[in-house]
């Protein structure tokens, strides 16, 4: 610069090496500060093997830590650091992968309109890339922000890091993330994301408002259970059974049932909540499992439905309600009886199960404490419950939104054909969308590809489905060939679920469009059919059976919606450089 060819004259000198001096002490400050918040950071997130992994019951206690519900936004930043290590959720001790030595994964509280910035470190072992997807957010107009493997990224690998930053616009309500390679949620990379919103509609009808996860729990990495499955010499393509199952990532388990005494077995304990009698309160029931349906409920207590996968609906009480893999719900309950201790019941629908696992104890309990109770363990009678015969969505009939909004007629229709068949020269069963089964791109992915202006992809394996540009309503008929039904999640949008049914849909196939329950996850009956419309934004969202062993073996397509959009996002270069072509 020319200034700096001028000579200098004295005070310019000395106030240069005041300015000089003053740089070296700060970037001294800022090495020891560094160092000293990396210190902490890796004595909190590389404990010794020994260090019990942590469960945080207070972080299902939303609107704790001074949260305020506010329409004021804010930016919000995390780390995640994921490592795989030992735990014991049920007491039994197993390999897992998780998010800050904690399971359930760290809680993701915000509001309407927040940017949610996190850092996701990849501590895993060599060969395992992960990434982190957000499920249920739209991602408008970052679709490169998804977080699925193969589809909108390419995977982090291990030792290195991507900061996921995206603003969470016009949705509210109950959601979650989890990992998007491979099976790795199965093993424990999930948690809660919850987004506030001060007009809602329904605040004012609970004093509480808590998280309350149940899944299905393997003893085994998804890895193994997955080779148990895609194989050829499961003829009957007979799903892995779990088990146990969780509620908010605890529950017992009989040691007596493990098949190995090698292995250190303490038999776990229930999660427990404290109800204050006279108060209300609102559960957001989330299925973060791998492949069962529960049927959930609170002894002697009501549940009142008002959410659906973010969506708010007239309220309906009920007593019992069935929730497939990923869905969600708000379910109000009073704290009306007598007080006492009450069991709630996750229940495993063991109609939905290929085979009956023997050590598998289907009723998941906790205990749901009243203040003021004698003791703490529940005496409530066995409702004596039986398995729905169906593994079906709560009715749709139950679900109106609060929002009424009628389905509007389709510009462009698909039908799709969900089917598993052993066609290949492996003799596995594979899952296929009409001719494609579904398995990631390596080293690439297809928004990478359509981002750089590729308009075709490998029809082995991509089944990429482009509506019309200038098409606003997209309809989809998915017929089910399976013996099993399949709860679909379409990324990046909720839609509008007009039917299901038995059998095969037909035109005159009776369609609700007024005010239809609008969601993200819906179910396809076993041998039936499911139509559902959604208005597509631009980018690359797949479109899956959220069952993981379905979702692993190839039940996956993909919606790109305006590819000249996609080839102008201006795409971040972090991003870009998780792809090594
Ligand atoms: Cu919960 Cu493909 O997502």
């Amino acid at each position: 610069m020319k200034e700096d060819s001028l000579p200098a004259s004295r005070f310019q000198r000395n106030k240069r090496c005041i300015i000089w001096s003053t740089v070296i002490s700060l970037c001294a400050l800022a090495l020891i500060l560094g160092l000293a918040i990396g210190l902490t950071r890796k004595s909190q997130s590389s404990p010794s093997e020994n260090d019990a992994l942590q469960n945080f019951p207070e972080q299902f206690i939303l609107s704790g830590n001074n949260f305020t519900i506010t329409s004021q936004p804010t930016t919000r930043y995390y780390e995640f650091n994921i490592t795989q290590r030992n735990g014991s959720p049920d007491g039994f001790e197993r390999t897992m992968l998780v998010v800050n030595n904690q399971f359930p994964g760290p809680l993701i509280e915000c509001n309407i309109g927040d940017r949610i910035v996190v850092k996701v470190n990849n501590q895993l072992p060599d060969g395992q890339g992960t990434s982190i997807h957000w499920h249920g957010m739209f991602q408008t107009n970052t679709t490169w922000m998804d977080g699925t493997v193969g589809v909108t990224q390419c995977p982090i690998p291990p030792g290195e890091s991507f900061t996921y930053n995206y603003t969470i616009t016009e949705q509210r309500g109950t959601y979650w993330w989890h990992s998007h390679a491979k099976g790795q949620y199965t093993d424990g990379i999930v948690g809660p994301l919850i987004v506030h919103d001060p007009n809602e509609g329904f605040m004012n009808d609970y004093d509480e408002d808590i998280v309350v996860m149940i899944s299905d729990w393997y003893h085994e990495l998804s890895p193994i259970s997955l080779a148990q499955y895609a194989n050829a010499d499961n003829t009957e393509g007979a799903e892995p059974v779990p088990e146990n199952g969780l509620i908010n990532g605890l529950n017992l388990f009989d040691c007596n049932g493990s098949t190995n005494s090698s292995i250190p077995c303490t038999g776990g304990t229930q999660a427990n909540f404290t109800f204050v009698p006279g108060k209300r309160y609102r559960i957001r029931l989330i299925n973060t499992g791998a492949f069962a349906e529960f049927d959930f409920s609170i002894d002697g207590h009501k549940l009142t439905v008002v959410e659906a996968d973010g969506v708010a609906m007239k309220p309906v009480a009920i007593d019992r309600v069935p929730i497939q893999v990923a869905q969600r719900y708000s379910l109000i309950v009073e704290a009306n009886q007598t007080v006492g201790n009450y069991w709630m019941r996750a229940i495993i629908n063991q109609n939905c199960l290929a085979y009956t696992n023997d050590a598998l104890n289907p009723v998941v309990l906790a205990a749901v404490h009243y203040e003021g109770a004698n003791g703490t363990i529940p005496n409530s009678p066995d409702p004596g419950y039986s398995d729905p015969v169906d593994c079906v969505d709560l009715d749709p009939s139950d679900l109106k939104p609060v929002d009424g909004m009628d389905a509007p007629p389709y510009d462009v229709s698909y039908y799709i054909e969900a089917s598993f068949q052993a066609i290949r020269e492996d003799r596995i069963r594979y899952g296929y969308m009409n001719t494609t089964s579904w398995s990631p791109l390596q080293n690439t992915s297809t928004l990478q590809q359509a981002n750089a202006g590729v308009t075709t992809f490998d029809t082995n394996t991509q089944f990429v489905l482009t509506p019309p540009d200038n098409a606003t309503v997209v309809q989809l008929i998915i017929q089910n060939f399976d013996d099993g039904s399949h709860p679909f999640h379409l990324h990046g949008h909720t839609f509008w679920l007009l039917g299901t049914g038995a059998g095969y849909y037909a035109s005159n196939t009776n369609l609700n469009t007024t005010n239809p329950v609008r969601r993200d996850t819906g179910t396809v009956p076993a041998f039936g059919y499911a139509i559902i419309r959604f208005i597509p934004h631009p980018g690359m969202w797949l479109f899956h059976c959220h069952l993981v062993w379905h979702h692993l073996m190839g039940l996956a397509m993909q919606i790109q919606y305006q590819p000249s959009v996609i080839r102008s996002f201006d795409v971040p270069q972090d991003w870009k450089n998780l792809c090594p072509s």
